[in-house]
């Protein structure tokens, strides 16, 4: 990697991930990924998995991709040291992180920020707390990537994109220059944004659609050229209209679920989780 490191952490900081499913898998490797490359520059290495917290009890004990799985959710404050990344995405209910992040209610300097040693972050870009960056993404030239942001391997974004608290931009995504990704937009893989171009929040971009221009909030589009397809789901609509929904529980496919093991907070009732990032 290039470019500046957020809040870089001492050597050997506790790291707990919140899920157990794909998208946390594939962050886990990336701590692994990022060890193995302190380790070769000769460093002491930053971060040191504790492992999973899940809330599906089914997984508890049990390991995922050799990593154990310490619990559910509710086992965070028993881990006052350590730092978290939320790590759940499913591009069905792309809101799942945003719930979550509101239910632990942990302030910001409890989360790292964690980016891929083969990823590219210019000195004059910035990413947020919370926000994962994994293999091979390019953040070109004054890119600003906001809180809880997920970014999948070879996402390339260019000079003075932004990209909002809590999306998802999956893998091959590209986004041309001047562009700005809403709160909670998710966009599909391999889907090219036109320069100049805004994704509203909480909308959804399918699989290798090309957007040629401005995508409303709320609102799923695919295609080439992008056009509306629906509404976007109604969790994303929740989180669009402020109201944020009932939280739910971590499940052991990484989506959060009601399992019956969360007692769910109403809706508005957490922190606010805006980070300062670009909002549209
Ligand atoms: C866009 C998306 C959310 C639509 O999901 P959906 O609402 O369940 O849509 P359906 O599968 O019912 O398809 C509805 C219509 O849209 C079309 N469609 C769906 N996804 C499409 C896409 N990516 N591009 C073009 N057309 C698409 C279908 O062919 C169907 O057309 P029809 O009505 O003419 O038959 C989904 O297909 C998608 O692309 N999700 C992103 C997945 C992804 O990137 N995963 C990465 C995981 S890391």
């Amino acid at each position: 990697m290039s470019g500046p490191r957020a809040a870089e952490p001492p050597p050997g900081t506790p790291l707990v991930l919140i899920g157990a499913g794909g998208f946390a898998r594939e962050t886990a490797q990336a701590v692994r990924d990022t060890r193995a490359a302190d380790r070769a520059a000769g460093r002491a290495p930053r971060w040191r998995l504790l492992g999973h917290l899940d809330d599906n009890r089914a997984l508890h004990g049990r390991e995922v991709d050799g990593v154990p799985v310490l619990g559910g959710s509710d086992r965070l404050p028993d881990l006052p040291e350590a730092r978290v990344l939320v790590c759940v995405g499913n591009p069905r209910d792309y809101a799942g992180r945003a719930r979550l992040v509101r239910r632990l209610g942990l302030p910001e300097q409890r989360y790292a920020t964690l980016v891929h040693p083969t990823a590219v972050v210019s000195d004059s870009s910035s990413v947020g707390a919370g926000s994962v960056l994994l293999a091979h993404c390019v953040l070109t030239a004054a890119v600003r990537v906001g809180a809880h942001v997920a970014l999948m391997p070879h996402v390339v974004l260019t000079h003075d994109d932004e990209v909002a608290d809590f999306a998802t931009v999956a893998s091959g995504v590209r986004v041309g220059g001047g562009s700005r990704i809403g709160r909670g937009a998710y966009l599909g893989s391999g889907a090219l944004v036109r320069e100049h171009s805004a994704v509203g929040a909480w909308s959804q971009i399918g699989m290798g659609a090309v957007v040629l221009g401005d995508v409303p909030p709320g609102e799923v589009w695919v295609g080439s050229p992008a056009r509306r397809l629906r509404a976007a789901g109604p969790e994303a609509l929740r989180e669009l209209a402020g109201a944020g929904g009932i939280d739910r529980a971590v499940g052991a496919d990484g989506t959060d679920r009601a399992d019956g093991t969360d007692e769910g907070i109403a809706a508005g009732s957490g922190p606010a989780t805006r980070m300062g990032s670009p909002v549209i």
